[in-house]
């Protein structure tokens, strides 16, 4: 039965550009999309910018704009990136939108009726020479658990812990370089505890990666810390209406994590459908599945968090979380706060976006290991699949269909069997699209792609003395060799689209998970134009000059 499935990639901040750590969960998520409406499924593919936090207010002030208006120009930017990258999204929302205040007093109220929200008085980090309270990206010190040096005041990059910034050892303030003060103020938390055994549930009845469920098994069994969700003034978000607390704001993830249902719901009301909104997060329903791409690094948030706010709602949770690992240069994450990046602008002035789609494609599989960036490694491969195996066999084969043919493909195959082989690997490239494990597909292809150059080395269609004999065979074989080649750019519709589209130029037809099987037989094929050129080594920090 045809499924209905909400996908979202997580939200990136509005403070700077999409980078290549970005594009490559939005690509994971974008192949899964597009092979599940190849398959015939409905997908609702959403994302938005996540606009709330001391970082953009701090950017906001460095660059001397009003908040407000830098994150509609980021906005612009953001989309623009992705759609450099074939990024499908149905909808591009941002996170400071009235629909998703009204989801975040919806949320509380509910909480409150719940009796899962509570107020306390605590001590927290404040920098006294800039007058502000100290969120944890904003702190730096020891790890109170591996002891690594320079790590945030939230979680350690080296050893996973997750710790509260008040045990960060020697921690010193980002913004002014001193040693922050404890000062206290009136706070509102979430009891994680009190639906802990909700989310225990929840895990066990989905189908999580091992390494992602185990995570989670270990922060539910330890005490879950109530969450504050709450911030002090100087803040960019949703002001808190609240006898007990002034001058604060709801904390940044808290309305971000709404945003997935703000998003989608503005996208069903100017599609007129509120009628799915309403049933897509009602429980009791089975149509619909809700799945959420993610980095290692934000598993927290929705491995628990988010899943509480969802209990809250009353909502249903999600069907599966997809969780990757981090893109590293020379073993960094890729990130802003390291000033280690390729922003999107930068690497489409070197090279194109389907180059990267496919790299990122035989790197990704269902797992969070990180993946370490390199160029020399990514121009071979580019050059050793794409061009000299996957492009040179259309371009041998056009040469001889043109010269003898005048582009018109034979009435008959030349050899069944050795076509219809491609054929019955159908459902194994369907088997790993839909596992998240590309890198698979990607072996696949190049194993298909060596077969066939070696079917024609063999067979030396230029040469008629040699095994084809006469020209009604070689016309068979370059159809059959064609046909094959359309099978494998069919299998990499989802990865490769721009490509795809010169291919469907090329074979006069459009390619598609329907009918795949059927080859092409008495049809005349275009005139043939390059498909991919050749792409050169550049050096790394070119790209990164931001
Ligand atoms: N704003 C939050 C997400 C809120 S979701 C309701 C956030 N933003 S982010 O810009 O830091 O990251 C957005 C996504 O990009 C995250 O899933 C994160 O893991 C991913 N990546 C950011 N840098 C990355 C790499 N270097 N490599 C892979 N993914 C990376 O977190
Ligand atoms: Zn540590």
């Amino acid at each position: 039965m045809k499924k209905n499935i909400l996908v979202t990639c997580a939200f990136p901040y509005s403070n700077g550009d999409i980078h290549l750590g970005h594009i490559l969960e939005n690509i994971y998520a974008d192949i899964w999309v597009r092979y599940q409406r190849l398959i015939g499924n409905k997908v609702y593919f959403i994302c938005s910018d996540d606009s709330h936090g001391t970082a953009i207010l701090l950017k906001s002030i460095e660059m001397q704009v009003n908040p407000n208006i830098m994150i509609k120009n980021i906005l612009l930017n953001h989309k623009e990136d992705f759609i450099k990258f074939n990024i499908l999204h149905d909808y591009y929302y941002k996170t400071h939108n009235k629909y998703n205040l009204n989801f975040l007093k919806f949320f509380i109220k509910k909480s409150y009726t719940k009796n899962v929200i509570l107020n306390k008085n605590i001590l927290q980090f404040y920098d006294n020479k800039k007058k502000i309270f100290l969120p944890d990206r904003y702190i730096m010190g020891t790890c109170p658990n591996c002891f690594s040096n320079n790590q945030y005041g939230d979680n350690c990059i080296i050893c996973g812990s997750i710790y509260n910034s008040l045990d960060l050892i020697n921690p010193i303030s980002l913004i002014s370089k001193n040693k922050p003060i404890l000062k206290n103020s009136n706070h509102l938390f979430l009891n994680l505890n009190i639906l802990k055994n909700k989310i225990f549930n929840w895990i066990d009845s989905i189908n999580l990666q091992k390494n992602v469920f185990n995570q989670l098994y270990y922060w539910l069994n330890k005490s879950l810390i109530n969450w504050n969700i709450s911030r002090d003034s100087p803040y960019f978000g949703f002001k808190i209406s609240n006898r007990f607390i002034k001058n604060k704001y709801y904390y940044v993830w808290l309305d971000a994590l709404l945003g997935y249902i703000s998003t989608f719901y503005k996208f069903c009301k100017i599609n007129n459908n509120n009628y799915l909104f309403n049933e897509f997060w009602n429980i009791n329903d089975n149509n619909y599945e809700l799945y959420h791409f993610i980095g290692k690094d934000i598993l927290y948030f929705h491995g628990i968090l988010w899943p509480v706010i969802l209990d809250i709602l009353d909502y249903r949770k999600p069907t599966n979380l997809i969780v990757h690992g981090h893109l590293l240069i020379d073993n960094y994450k890729m990130s802003k706060s390291y000033k280690n990046f390729i922003s999107i602008k930068n690497w489409l002035k070197f090279y194109d976006s389907d180059s990267l789609r496919y790299y990122f494609s035989s790197l990704l599989s269902n797992n969070f290991n990180d993946i370490n960036l390199s160029l020399s490694d990514f121009v071979n491969k580019i050059n050793s699949d794409i061009v000299n195996k996957f492009v040179n066999i259309s371009s041998r084969i056009s040469k001889l269909l043109e010269i003898n043919f005048n582009n018109i493909l034979s009435k008959k195959l030349w050899n069944d069997n050795f076509y219809y082989f491609f054929v019955k690997e159908f459902y194994i490239i369907n088997k790993y699209y839909s596992d998240f494990n590309y890198y698979k597909v990607i072996i696949k292809i190049n194993f298909y792609l060596d077969l066939v150059n070696k079917c024609i080395t063999d067979n030396k269609p230029w040469d008629l003395n040699y095994s084809l004999k006469n020209i009604n065979n070689l016309h068979m074989f370059c159809t059959t060799i064609l046909n094959i080649f359309k099978l494998i750019s069919t299998y990499l519709i989802p990865i490769i689209p721009n490509i795809i589209s010169k291919i469907e130029i090329f074979l006069n037809t459009k390619l598609n998970w329907k009918n795949f099987d059927k080859p092409l037989l008495n049809h005349e094929i275009s005139k043939y134009n390059n498909i991919y050129n050749r792409i050169v080594l550049y050096n790394l920090n070119e790209l990164m000059i931001n």
